[in-house]
């Protein structure tokens, strides 16, 4: 960021959200707070900000999650983006617009830069052997294909990256791929596409990142594009086979859409159109003016696309500003596991809404305070406990609320003239004035974590002074050396007030409501602190104390503990019920079982076995025996008359020297008991066939 004083123009990006699932800590930690921190602060500096997100609608877990729960996915897509708005609103996330990829806003501007570039060229359209799924008739995008990674070796790749090393693949370089869809493997098939030819960009890619960018940006995310740059980049097709998504709008596109990380990005500059447009402003220079300042933040797995894909398509359309800047961050891992929305292994946002009402700044702190900057790091719930008991509670609410609840009782709420300045009260205010620039050093870096310890240095500045000087002891003996302590003490105060906006805004704004300092003829600001002799001056009355931290007891953390521990068990659960599905077999395997609906018609327990049944099953053909292990689970009177479906043409076989000539198709219930498959329906008779 600037060190520069003269206000700039900032356009801030937070990366899009898949709508397929809600927004949990790790999303937090990695884009949202360290973004809304920062658009914050540039404000309070007096830039001029900006900060535009919304949702990514058109990635394939959309149709696919839509597919797996029977509805639409204009309904899953709708359904999340409205929990999502929702709770980044609530949590004070000060995006100046959030919009959608559905918008047709979106439409038109994803279309038109796809145009753009194809009229001038800068594709190259080629027929290539694509993976196609045969029995689910499609070709395989993306996310459909998982296999061995080819750079790292690990096995659960997905078709476009891999999660474990943060390579960004091609399906056809996947290591045994199978399809997601049906599990079988995958052939390849011819189809028509259009590629970027990110080789083109190479020597642009050097010039502008590996020379341009080697000091300015994180070591993360410059060591990732050098690795990407260094293997040497290849032509990536920006379209797609796939019936979700923005058409690809040149002719003979049919049943073609634009690559969901070709459109996404591009939702930044909708997004800021959208804005614009809604706040009567231009959007133009905020993408096309040199001067402006283009800001992404996103997790670490997004880099490639933001600083190799998206900056060679700007630069291949010619109009727009490159990113200044990519502060991606590391991931956040949840209690010593990797966070995770399938498997509901998170801390949601929605729910620490409600569970934890009116303490959004605990969470922005706990996260910012243990922020994944420069490694992944491990959100805990004891961690976020000891944050807000040790530091919010003990350090900045106590010396507040001592400050707020002396100056009421001594004062009267009224800020008192101070008489001499004591050394100590002249260095205290002096170190006071550095801390608008001590913050700004750390803020200027985007070292966010950094930056909100040193504001928690502010306060412990406060709480040290109070509790050197005693004005409480103080106060019997002399009154006018008290009125000096309590008015150095508001003064740091009123800088808490002030400098604590970006990290905690709904503290910020109460403790400026207790000060009373929208009412100050010249309230100072983050630009102005450093400057001002007065903060607060005397004869200025203040409101009553009010409480900014409340204490988090071991009771609310065990309960979400608990509520881990449940998620843990039910995923084992999961993991032991769900047995891998065996090899695909044809259609021709599967047709040359014969399935007939069968009655069972005697049953008998078959002497000194514990689990075997002798039943005799009228199968509409004939009634024959059949031998079935299922002795623990009924009782022989229990399932005479009862129907049930019978593998008649299995090979017959002496069990316990009585010759079985079938099997009972069973399953097992949530309870771990043998349950007939049952074709227990009015209407259905012996002998019907199973297809
Ligand atoms: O990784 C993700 O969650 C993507 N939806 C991020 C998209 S960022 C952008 F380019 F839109
Ligand atoms: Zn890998």
């Amino acid at each position: 960021m600037s060190q520069k004083t003269a206000p700039s123009r900032y356009t801030l990006t937070a990366a899009l959200p898949y709508t397929n699932g809600p927004i949990h800590i790790g999303h937090l930690a990695g884009v949202y707070v360290p973004a809304d921190i920062c658009a914050r602060y540039l404000r309070l500096k007096g830039h001029d900000v900006a900060f535009v997100c919304g949702s990514d609608e058109h990635g394939v877990a959309i149709p696919m999650k839509a597919k797996k729960e029977g509805v639409t996915p204009k309904e899953v897509i709708d359904k999340y983006h409205g929990i999502i708005k929702k709770s980044f609103s609530d949590f004070g996330i000060s995006f100046d617009n959030y919009s959608r990829t559905s918008a047709e806003i979106h439409h038109k501007t994803a279309s038109d830069f796809f145009k753009k570039l194809y009229e001038q060229g800068d594709f190259i359209e080629e027929v290539t052997e694509q993976l196609y799924d045969e029995e689910a008739q499609q070709f395989l995008a993306d996310r459909f294909v998982v296999g061995t990674c080819p750079k790292c070796g690990y096995e659960e790749a997905y078709g476009d990256q891999c999660e474990n090393c943060g390579s960004s693949l091609n399906a056809t370089d996947l290591i045994n791929p199978k399809s997601t869809l049906s599990g079988a493997v995958p052939t390849l098939k011819t189809t028509k596409h259009w590629f970027l030819p990110l080789d083109r960009y190479e020597s642009f890619l050097k010039e502008w990142i590996l020379v341009g960018h080697k000091n300015d940006w994180k070591p993360n995310v410059y060591g990732q594009c050098k690795s990407w740059i260094d293997d040497g980049l290849k032509p990536r097709a920006v379209t797609r086979d796939l019936d979700w998504g923005i058409p690809v709008p040149v002719k003979d596109a049919e049943g073609k859409v634009l690559y969901v990380w070709f459109d996404a990005p591009i939702g930044y500059i909708s997004s800021t159109k959208e804005w614009a447009e809604r706040e009567g402003k231009d959007w133009e220079p905020y993408w096309k003016d040199e001067n402006t300042k283009l800001l992404h933040f996103i997790g670490k797995d997004n880099i490639v696309f933001h600083c190799i894909i998206f900056p060679s398509m700007l630069k291949a359309h010619g109009d727009f500003v490159l990113p200044e800047n990519v502060p991606a961050n590391e991931f956040l891992n949840l209690e010593g596991n990797k966070l995770s929305t399938s498997k509901n292994w998170a801390v949601w946002l929605h729910e620490y809404l409600v569970e934890f009402p009116d303490m959004q700044d605990v969470l922005r702190y706990a996260l910012t305070a243990n922020a994944p900057e420069t490694k992944d790091n491990d959100f805990t719930w004891k961690d976020f406990q000891a944050r807000n008991n040790n530091e919010l509670v003990a350090i900045f609410g106590n010396f507040i609320n001592r400050v707020v609840v002396l100056t009421q009782k001594y004062y009267d709420g009224v800020v008192p003239k101070p008489s001499a300045l004591s050394e100590v009260d002249l260095q205290t205010l002096h170190q006071l004035k550095q801390f608008p620039e001590v913050l700004s050093n750390s803020l200027d870096r985007y070292r966010f974590r950094e930056a909100s310890q040193e504001l928690m240095n502010l306060a412990r500045l406060g709480n040290k002074y109070l509790a050197d000087a005693e004005p409480w002891k103080l106060i019997k003996t002399d009154e006018e050396r008290v009125k000096t302590i309590m008015f150095v003490a508001l003064q740091i105060a009123t800088g808490l007030a002030v400098l604590s906006e970006p990290f905690l805004p709904f503290t910020s704004n109460k403790l400026k409501n207790i000060l009373r300092h929208a009412e100050l003829v010249s309230a100072s600001q983050w630009n102005t602190m450093a400057h001002q002799e007065v903060l607060l001056p005397s004869g200025h009355k203040i409101n009553k104390s009010e409480l900014l931290f409340r204490k988090i007891e071991d009771k609310e953390i065990e309960a979400q503990l608990e509520k881990l521990e449940a998620t843990k068990k039910a995923n084992e659960q999961m993991d032991k019920e769900t047995t891998p599905q065996k090899d695909t077999i044809t259609f021709d395997d599967f047709s040359k079982l014969d399935m007939r609906v069968g009655t069972i018609v005697e049953a008998e327990k078959m002497p000194k076995a514990n689990k075997l049944l002798v039943l005799k099953v009228d199968t509409g053909l004939d009634t024959r025996t059949i031998v079935s292990g299922i002795a623990e689970s009924f009782k022989p009177e229990d399932i005479i008359g009862k129907k049930v479906t019978v593998l008649v043409n299995l090979a017959p076989r002496k069990l316990r020297g009585v010759e079985s000539e079938g099997m009972i198709l069973m399953t097992e219930n949530e309870e771990g008991r043998l349950v007939f498959v049952n074709p227990d329906e009015d209407g259905v008779h012996n002998g019907e066939s199973i297809n």
